[in-house]
């Protein structure tokens, strides 16, 4: 597999740590230590389905691959306000001449890597040819605006790629394991005459240490598989391009495996968490300033709810 094109966008609206610290009890200090994050772009007047194929569009462009040859859609998304038809056929309809099939997977923050799994295997065995994945988020539609411990880290994004056959993914790597408390979004059901549980609907919710704890220890067991596969060192990588939930998470897996800051690009800085966009939003960035040379190692690590973990090692 390789990756032939990128694209990506961002709402509108970008909202500083201060003018959250207007309406909750928090300060720009606060955000910026524990997290990393000054801004995130948040959805107001747009809509994700229009960043989606904005993306999509944008990948499509620049892998210089007609619509028409897109065999297969696969989108990454936790929710978004149409529980059904799936995201990645509002997506195909917005792309005008495709037909191809389409799913969605919700693979929480790791979806892209879960995205990338499944992409391979659909060329390996010759079920497609070119596959567009876009990855959009709108977490901020999910959390909990009254509390001030999840609604700070998130922002709202797109993010997308097409990938064909090729020999640059060098090993992969996706895993799960069950553990629902902690962290999880109950999102409303209708109620039944026979069934009043639905209302028991809630904003996430977020044990924040162990997320912390898991996805140190996750993404690095990831990173030492996927390098101990390819008989290759920390050293070996030319980047990691790590899923960008919040600065101390990277830079306790960066200290972990004795790497240089310099080779853990970032930009949660400015667009928060934006869950499974956030690393195909950070190499269309990457690749627009041709920072990726031909040939560059780079390793991708993402973990999410679930508790689910995905690593890949690939050539640019
Ligand atoms: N502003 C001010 N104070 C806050 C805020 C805020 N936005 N949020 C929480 N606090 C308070 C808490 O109420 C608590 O106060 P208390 O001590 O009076 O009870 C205190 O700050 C907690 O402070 P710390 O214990 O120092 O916080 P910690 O260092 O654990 O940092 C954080 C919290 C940032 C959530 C950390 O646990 C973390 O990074 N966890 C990972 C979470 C994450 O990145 N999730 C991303 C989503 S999931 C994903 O992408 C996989």
């Amino acid at each position: 597999m390789k990756i032939i094109g990128t694209g990506s966008a961002l709402p509108e609206k970008v909202v500083s740590n201060d003018m959250l610290a207007g309406f909750l009890e928090t300060s720009d200090e606060w955000i910026t230590t524990r997290t990393g994050i000054n801004t995130r772009r948040l959805l107001s007047s747009d809509n994700l389905g229009e960043l989606a194929i904005t993306a999509a569009r944008a990948a499509i462009e620049t892998s210089h691959i007609d619509i028409e040859n897109i065999d297969y859609i696969i989108c990454s998304n936790v929710a978004n306000n149409y529980v059904t038809p799936s995201l990645s056929t509002i997506i195909q309809g917005g792309l005008g001449d495709c037909s191809c099939p389409c799913m969605d997977l919700n693979g929480a923050c790791a979806g892209f890597i879960y995205a990338i799994d499944i992409a391979e295997a659909l060329l390996k065995t010759d079920r497609a040819r070119n596959i567009l994945i876009v990855c959009a988020e709108e977490p901020s539609k999910f959390c909990n605006w009254h509390q001030r411990e999840t609604s700070v880290l998130f922002g709202d994004g797109a993010g997308a790629v097409v990938v064909t056959g090729g020999d640059n993914l060098l090993s992969r790597r996706v895993t799960a394991k069950s553990q629902k408390d902690v962290l999880y979004y109950k999102r409303p059901l209708e109620s039944t005459p026979y069934d009043r549980s639905t209302e028991n609907a809630e904003p996430l919710v977020m044990n924040g240490r162990d997320v912390f704890r898991m996805a140190v220890q996750g993404s690095l067991s990831d990173i030492n598989a996927l390098l101990d596969d390819a008989h290759m060192q920390p050293d070996d990588v030319d980047y990691y391009l790590l899923h960008q939930a919040n600065m101390r998470i990277i830079n306790s897996i960066r200290e972990n495996i004795k790497q240089p800051e310099e080779k853990f690009p970032c930009n949660l800085q400015r667009y928060g968490n934006t869950s499974s966009a956030s690393i195909p939003i950070l190499i269309d960035e990457l690749a627009r300033e041709h920072k990726l040379k031909e040939g560059a190692l780079l390793m991708l690590s993402a973990f999410g709810a679930g508790f689910v973990t995905g690593g890949a090692l690939l050539r640019w």
